[in-house]
């Protein structure tokens, strides 16, 4: 399972890629902002930063909805880096424009999928991963794990090569249960990554090892 940071934060790209577990990036446009990214050339600049972090997979958003922009956007933003993935919405240009960049070799993002119908058109244009949202879905009441689920089954029955990329992932335990269905990748929050390392007998254990040690070296 691969494991990517959803944030646009370098300190917390730089945190979870130190750790050695990192396989990737991803950032959509509510997360640049938030970073106080803004204008054209810092936002390109903003992701050859990130490029510049991790070793590859740093998924950057088309703001474009239409296909002939999509498709302008996200070859300028493959021509970031070789590590780009251009994330495009699951709207109908978007599924036109993720068939275009399979022909041309450029990997893709399939993001905002809420359905198994919507994965299902993602995986027939050719799109690298799909995002299926997980806590969003949770927050409206709909089983989030069960979409991964769903989406694993009917990959699985077809053998379709996108990856099945958990995200809006919000606490520790979605990982795990997106581990045990089988998603490819979880993206997740630096504090969900970390939460992973915890368990208080863990942190009782030590002590305990480290009094007794100290008992008899001093
Ligand atoms: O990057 C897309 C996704 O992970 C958003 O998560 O927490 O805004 O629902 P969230």
């Amino acid at each position: 399972m691969k494991f990517f940071i959803d944030t646009a934060n370098l300190n917390e790209i730089k945190e979870a890629y130190d750790l050695g577990v990192l396989d990737g990036v991803t950032t959509n446009p509510s997360l640049m902002a938030k970073e106080g990214i803004k204008g054209a050339e810092n936002i390109k600049a903003h992701y050859k930063a990130i490029c510049n972090i991790v070793d590859n997979n740093v998924s950057a958003e088309v703001i474009a909805t239409d296909y002939a922009g999509i498709v302008r956007e996200g070859h300028e933003l493959a021509k970031i880096d070789d590590k780009i993935v251009v994330k495009v919405p699951m709207i109908k240009d978007g599924i036109k424009a993720i068939k275009y960049f399979t022909n041309e070799g450029i990997r893709t993002n399939c993001t905002l999928v809420f359905s198994a119908g919507q994965a299902l058109l993602a995986a027939k244009a050719g799109a690298s991963y799909v995002s299926p949202f997980i806590g969003r879905l949770d927050d409206a009441s709909q089983d989030g794990l069960e979409l991964i689920a769903q989406i694993r089954q009917i990959y699985d029955n077809y053998g379709f090569d996108t990856e099945i990329l958990a995200a809006s992932i919000r606490h520790t335990m979605h990982i795990v249960h997106c581990a045990e269905i089988g998603a490819d990748v979880a993206t997740c929050p630096l504090s969900a990554i970390m939460g992973l390392l915890k368990h208080p007998l863990t942190d009782i254990g030590l002590e305990k090892f480290l009094t007794d040690y100290k008992k008899v070296n001093g």
